[in-house]
């Protein structure tokens, strides 16, 4: 069969076979090498990457374009180069797809330098291993995990519990306050947001410093699949040639993953552990690894990382943990108590939360932080079996101290506010520590815990109701918490909530926890 393709021009290739996105094409004069890129149809809108060779005269590639009307024998152009990205200062503000073609119904690009997208990571000399804290406004993150300068860090969650929302609340408390570039890439997701995006950069006035580079979820796997490497090569000129610090927000890296499994599959590759492509890892680290900092530059890089079916233990999770220097974990329980961000502070960690680099009082005040956390975790199930009153008074402390902490690390977003009807809070390092160890000390034990939940700086919860008279003794403070007011959190929000946010009817509000249910059972 092979044999009776014709090759019509001599320095062109000819179809052998499409399936899907995948195409086989023969080459008689020369071979192109693994990622020449080809393209074939009317005007050469179809183009190919290649990916392996399979023997002397044939190559095979993947479309990072839809296939419709490609057949076997027609002509197939090599184009003698690997995909390329536009770099420079041509491409701030600036929005486009896979290709480098703009897709912000702009003038296009007049006069721009185009690189290759498969670059090697910087080497080992050239790195830079300066720890910096870089603050996010955000007083869960901040205090707990804080991020790292030039460093990566994940969103980890399942479907619908927050990543996007939160990614957007750090664009938006970050880009202005960023002297460098910021570079967005969407991989994988809905066409809308990115639109969403786009929209609300450009009102806000930040468009200026920023790029975004888009293969969202309608596009094939192949484009998908390099979408990253695009806007990455856009960074590394950002890092390398202009020396400047870069942002690099990524939405989703899970979908890089599935987008390398499903080209994978195509290929004819088998499968690995739950379907997942055998070169998950490599792929992967090829390219987390250019996201590096050097001594001339950094690039941060906050990715959200989708997590199947909320199963942490999934290889595509497991494999991008080992790749961050924080992970920040959202849970699905948090979010239905609406507790947003709805981080778990206990399963969420940062290689910066040491002494050495935060301080000792943040760093003391943190452990300290998640002791009580923990020790109120562990005591939920006795709550739940025999009841808050048979806790000792100590242990009744620590609820209280938890279940403030827990409202107190709540925070209303500027990019929510449409449907919590909050004004954002932006709070800085030292107000959240200092809120958090207020609460430690006790002083905040005769407020209503409602007091504390969306609040920004812990001042704003002196505005609001007191249970108790100020200073009471801390045994009729726990009995009013356990007998009179057996559902603190509830009846307060509903007691609170009108006075303080008068048109917020869709406020999101905390779910009563074990210590109410025990006492109406
Ligand atoms: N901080 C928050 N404050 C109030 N509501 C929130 C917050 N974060 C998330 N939500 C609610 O959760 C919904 C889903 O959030 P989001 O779109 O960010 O989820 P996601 O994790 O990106 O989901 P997907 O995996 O489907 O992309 C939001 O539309 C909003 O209603
Ligand atoms: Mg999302």
């Amino acid at each position: 069969m092979l044999g009776q393709e014709t090759v019509k021009v001599p320095f062109l290739g000819a179809v052998v076979s499409v399936r899907g996105s995948v195409v086989d094409i023969r080459f008689d004069e020369h071979l192109p090498p693994i990622y020449s890129v080809l393209r074939a149809g009317g005007e050469g809108r179809i183009i190919i990457e290649v990916l392996a060779q399979l023997d002397a005269r044939h190559v095979r590639g993947i479309a990072l374009t839809p296939t419709q009307g490609l057949a076997r024998g027609m002509a197939v152009e090599d184009t003698g180069g690997p995909l390329k990205a536009p770099v420079g200062k041509e491409v701030l503000s600036r929005m486009f797809d896979v290709f480098g073609n703009v897709i912000d119904r702009e003038a296009a690009l007049s006069d721009v330098q185009w690189r290759s997208v498969h670059r090697a990571p910087p080497p080992l000399a050239r790195r830079s291993t300066k720890s910096e804290i870089f603050e996010t406004g955000i007083k869960v993150i901040d205090v707990l995990m804080p991020l790292e300068r030039g460093g990566k860090a994940g969103l980890f969650g399942g479907a619908g519990v927050g990543k996007t929302v939160l990614l957007t609340e750090m664009i938006h408390n970050m880009v202005g306050q960023h002297e460098g570039v910021s570079i967005f890439c969407g991989i994988g997701e809905r066409c809308r947001e990115g639109e969403e995006l786009y929209r609300d950069m450009k009102a806000a006035g930040v468009l200026r410093n920023m790029v975004m580079v888009f293969g969202q979820m309608n596009e094939p796997p192949g484009a998908r699949f390099r979408v990253g490497h695009a806007a990455l090569t856009m960074a590394e000129y950002f890092r390398d040639d202009e020396h400047r610090d870069v942002l690099l927000l990524v939405d989703n890296i899970f979908r890089f993953i599935q987008a390398g499994m499903e080209v994978s599959g195509l290929m004819g590759q088998m499968p690995s552990r739950l379907g997942y492509q055998p070169t998950m890892g490599t792929e992967l680290s090829r390219l987390e690894e250019r996201i590096a900092n050097t001594d001339t530059g950094a690039i941060t890089s906050i990715q959200a990382v989708y997590v199947p079916a909320d199963d942490f233990t999934d290889p595509a999770a497991v494999h991008t943990f080992s790749h961050l220097s924080a992970s920040i974990v959202l849970s699905r329980k948090r979010a239905s108590e609406g507790l947003f961000p709805a981080i778990d502070p206990l399963q969420s960690n940062s290689k910066m939360a040491t002494p050495d680099i935060v301080g000792a009082r943040h760093y003391g005040l943190a452990q300290e932080i998640r002791r009580t956390l923990a020790q109120y975790a562990e005591l939920k199930d006795i709550i739940a079996m025999l009841g808050l009153e048979q806790l000792s008074r100590e242990d009744r402390n620590v609820v209280a101290r938890a279940r403030r902490l827990e409202r107190f690390l709540t925070q209303p977003f500027f990019t929510t506010k449409q449907f919590t009807g909050l004004e954002g809070k932006l709070v800085s390092l030292e107000d959240a520590l200092d809120g958090c160890e207020r609460i430690l000390r006790d002083e905040f034990k005769d407020y209503q815990e409602s007091a504390l939940y969306m609040i920004g700086a812990i001042d704003e919860a002196k505005g609001k109701t007191k249970v108790g008279p100020p200073g009471a003794p801390a045994e009729s403070d726990s009995k009013t918490e356990a007998k009179a007011a057996p559902d603190p959190a509830v009846k307060s929000t509903a007691k609170s909530t009108p006075e303080s946010h008068p048109k917020s009817g869709t406020k999101p509000q905390p779910k009563v926890e074990h210590a109410a249910d025990t006492h109406e059972s």
